[in-house]
């Protein structure tokens, strides 16, 4: 429907229908207004998969949803690095909706993982805001490409369960555009999500769905974001001020106390009818959108899909650590132990719990394969030793040739609602490790969790699969995997510290009652690690394959460019091993000099490409100011500073393989503001005004000049360095206190004669 045609249709609605259109008429659906022939629209979860409910909705994942296929979680599609994978994946949910009648799916979920103990880690996709937005914005590309939309969340800074309602983060605005801003930034922009879901807690004092500095400034004004902004289940705090912010639907509503609000509001004049009438046309917009697009002929394949889930499975896999026990070969007697061989964890709790329409378990996709045993090992309902599972574990592992323990997180560990309270395994599940490993030298495990662990057997195993949550077909992709049917080509999406205590947000993580600080600022992840040079126990971006990949030929298309040019940067990577298979490429950039506090490194663009054996291919990244910037707050916009730049390719964050220097020159001057604060060594940058208040001095203060001819005795006292760093810390307003014979008056007027220059 037109532009003009739904301003005529909600130049019609009553005030009151109006009122009730920006609220759900349920849990899942828009309001009706059939006399005006408006469609109910339904939203469902998301974001791995289809939450449809068709009884009793529920925002926490309680009552039963139909059934339908469980993607893997964005802990694991973010470690594909691959893009078309993700667009794939997103063009199946989204014929599944269109088969369920579904307008838009709630997810994707792109929040940084700003520290391994977010519960709703697993469904978030990584500590680097590039990843997140490109593999959000991949998906909502395939969902949107079925013509039907997709709801990025949660908008924004919601980066704990822990009060989620109700907490306060304190993030200072570089570090929010830089990191938390920019995970939704990239995918709002160039793929242009239907809608916005805007989180419950409050940033910097203000609720996110009253702010009307993000929801509006930022979301629609600077990255032209047109669909509608709905609110997270329950996120409304003050109807009307929401709306005004830019939020334009609650849900699932407020069983119509808010509509009357509303319409209170716009007939006592407080609320301007035109704001209400925009979110309505903004909700309409989209309701027809999908209506209008209907596709009548989809249909839910669910073992068509399933199959699919297990594709996109095989590469959120990563490969830890090999000693030359992977691939098993089908023809080794194997022993499977851990309940998650059987059972697998595959899906976190909370609104995104998919009914999986069937599971397979990696014992199931092996058996029939190879000769496989399987014993327990232990039971995750608590976190105990149990002694027969235990000896059984150990009976059955010494039988086979190598042992592969199936372990990780259980349910409760990590979930929507609720934080992790430490970054360990069950204990019971590491001592069955270090058990296994007593008798088996030939030991994998392969671990089920949604966010980083600790591994204090890592020295006593030979091989370690991350195997995430991987969605229903797990089990299958595992086993692809294990048995060298598919080259593992996953990598890192966040740094796996060696203990909590390492994170960057230790110190301040959770907060003190409702307030926390992002104290950590942009440090965030491997931005940290890297700045402190700190041994980590697996690095961002990091991940093995059975093949061997080279790097060569980096080059760039030019070696000065100015910070309104662009970059492009091209590299080959060639499969020097014996098996095909996938690398992702990773370019990052590093700033040699600033006078910011700035990270070492940033990742600014991946690739992911697939090679024969001996096969080489080039793969050619283009890089504009962004890659190079930083977010100054002195303009509140992105700055590049003149200088060298490392253009770095890696295999990992820590494994820099070939790299070149740029020069890139600003186009922008930054404002400078003197004050009789300003100190001598800042005048200096500026050689204009260097020269003035070398003149003033000079006239000024002749005393100072005749006293500096000193004595042996003062040349002795104080060094060059230090005499040189006086000077350069010396505020203009210094010399008054030290024999300058000026004037507070004198100061001044220099200081407007140094700010004229700059008008
Ligand atoms: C979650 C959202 C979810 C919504 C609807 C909320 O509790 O935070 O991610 O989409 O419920 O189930």
């Amino acid at each position: 429907m037109t532009a003009d045609k739904i301003k005529e249709l909600v130049a019609q609605m009553t005030l009151e229908e109006k009122a009730a259109m920006c609220s759900g008429a349920d849990f899942w659906h828009t309001e009706a207004v059939e006399r005006l022939g408006i469609p109910a629209s339904m939203v469902s979860d998301g974001p791995h998969g289809l939450r449809k409910q068709e009884q009793e909705g529920d925002h926490l994942g309680v009552n039963d949803s139909i059934k339908a296929v469980c993607f893997p979680a964005g802990c694991g599609t973010a470690a594909s690095f691959n893009r078309e994978l993700l667009t794939e994946m997103g063009e199946t949910l989204g014929n599944e909706c269109q088969a369920e009648g579904v307008s838009v799916i709630l997810g994707p979920a792109v929040n940084i993982k700003r520290s391994p103990l977010c519960g709703r880690n697993f469904e978030y996709y990584s500590e680097d805001p590039l990843l997140a937005s490109e593999m959000a914005g991949a998906l909502i590309h395939g969902v949107q490409s079925r013509n039907v939309g997709t709801s990025i969340k949660h908008f924004l800074a919601n980066n704990q369960e822990t009060r989620r309602m109700s907490c306060d983060s304190r993030v200072d605005e570089r570090t929010l555009h830089e990191i938390y801003l920019a995970a939704f930034e990239g995918a709002v922009k160039k793929e242009k999500p239907w809608t916005v879901m805007c989180s419950y807690n409050k940033i910097n004092g203000t609720y996110a769905a009253q702010n009307h500095q993000y929801l509006t400034e930022t979301l629609r004004g600077r990255w032209g974001f047109d669909g509608y902004v709905m609110s997270d289940w329950g996120a409304v705090n003050n109807r009307v001020e929401d709306l005004k912010a830019g939020l334009d639907l609650e849900m699932p509503g407020s069983f119509g106390v808010n509509d009357k609000m509303i319409e209170g509001a716009v007939l006592s004049g407080e609320l301007d009818e035109s704001i209400l009438d925009a979110a309505v046309e903004r909700i309409l917009n989209i309701v027809f959108r999908y209506e209008e697009n209907r596709d009548k002929t989809a249909v839910f394949d669910r073992d068509k899909d399933h199959e699919t889930a297990r594709k996109v499975a095989e590469e959120t896999i990563v490969l830890l650590k090999n000693e030359k026990v992977l691939p098993l070969s089908e023809k080794q007697k194997v022993a499977f132990i851990g309940k998650y061989a059987k059972t697998p964890r595959y899906q976190g709790g909370g609104s995104s719990h998919i009914n999986s329409h069937k599971v397979t378990s990696a014992l199931e996709a092996a058996s029939g394969v190879c000769d496989v045993i399987y014993a327990q090992g232990f039971d995750d309902a608590e976190d105990r030793t149990d002694e027969k599972l235990l000896v059984e574990a150990v009976e059955a592992a010494k039988s086979a040739e190598v042992a592969v323990i199936f372990a990780g997180l259980p349910d409760k560990f990590e979930s929507e609602g609720y934080d992790r309270k430490h970054m360990s395994m069950p204990n019971c599940q590491n001592e069955l490790i270090e058990r296994i490993a007593d008798v088996q030298p030939n030991t994998v495990v392969v671990l089920h969790n949604g966010s980083p662990v600790e591994m204090p057997w890592i020295d006593r195993v030979k091989g370690v699969v991350e195997a995430y949550l991987g969605g229903q077909a797990v089990g299958g992709a595992v086993c692809d995997i294990l048995f060298g049917r598919v080259n593992p080509s996953a990598k890192l999406p966040e740094t796996f510290p060696l203990k909590l205590e390492d994170n960057p947000s230790y110190l301040s993580y959770i907060g003190e009652g409702d307030a926390v600080e992002y104290r950590e600022g942009v440090f965030v992840g491997y931005r940290y690690y890297d700045k402190k040079k700190m041994d980590v126990l697996f690095p961002f971006g990091y991940g093995l394959s059975y093949t061997t990949f080279e790097y060569s030929n980096l080059t760039v298309d030019r070696d000065r460019l100015k910070d309104t040019d662009t970059l492009r940067v091209s590299v080959d990577v060639t499969n020097t091993g014996g098996m095909a298979g996938k690398e992702v490429v990773q370019l990052y950039v590093a700033d040699r000099e600033s006078t910011v506090i700035r990270p070492v490194k940033e990742l600014r663009d991946f690739a992911k490409v697939e090679l024969a054996p001996g096969e080489t291919k080039t793969v050619t990244f283009t890089l504009d100011k962004r890659a190079f910037a930083y977010y100054s707050v002195r303009i509140h916009d992105w700055h590049v500073e003149t200088g060298e730049f490392d253009i770095l390719i890696g295999r990992s964050s820590r494994d820099i393989v070939l790299s070149k220097t740029v020069t890139v020159e600003s186009t922008v001057k930054l404002p400078f503001v003197y004050t009789t604060d300003t100190t001598l060594g800042d005048v200096k940058k500026d050689p204009r005004a260097w020269a003035i208040v070398e003149d003033m001095m000079k006239s000024l203060m002749p005393a100072l000049e005749s006293e500096q001819s000193e004595s042996d005795a003062a040349k002795e006292a104080m060094s060059q360095e230090m005499a040189d760093s006086m000077t350069e810390y010396m505020p203009l307003r210094g010399p008054i206190s030290f024999g300058g014979h000026i004037t507070m008056a004198d100061v001044q007027a220099l200081v407007d004669k140094l700010n004229a220059l700059e008008e």
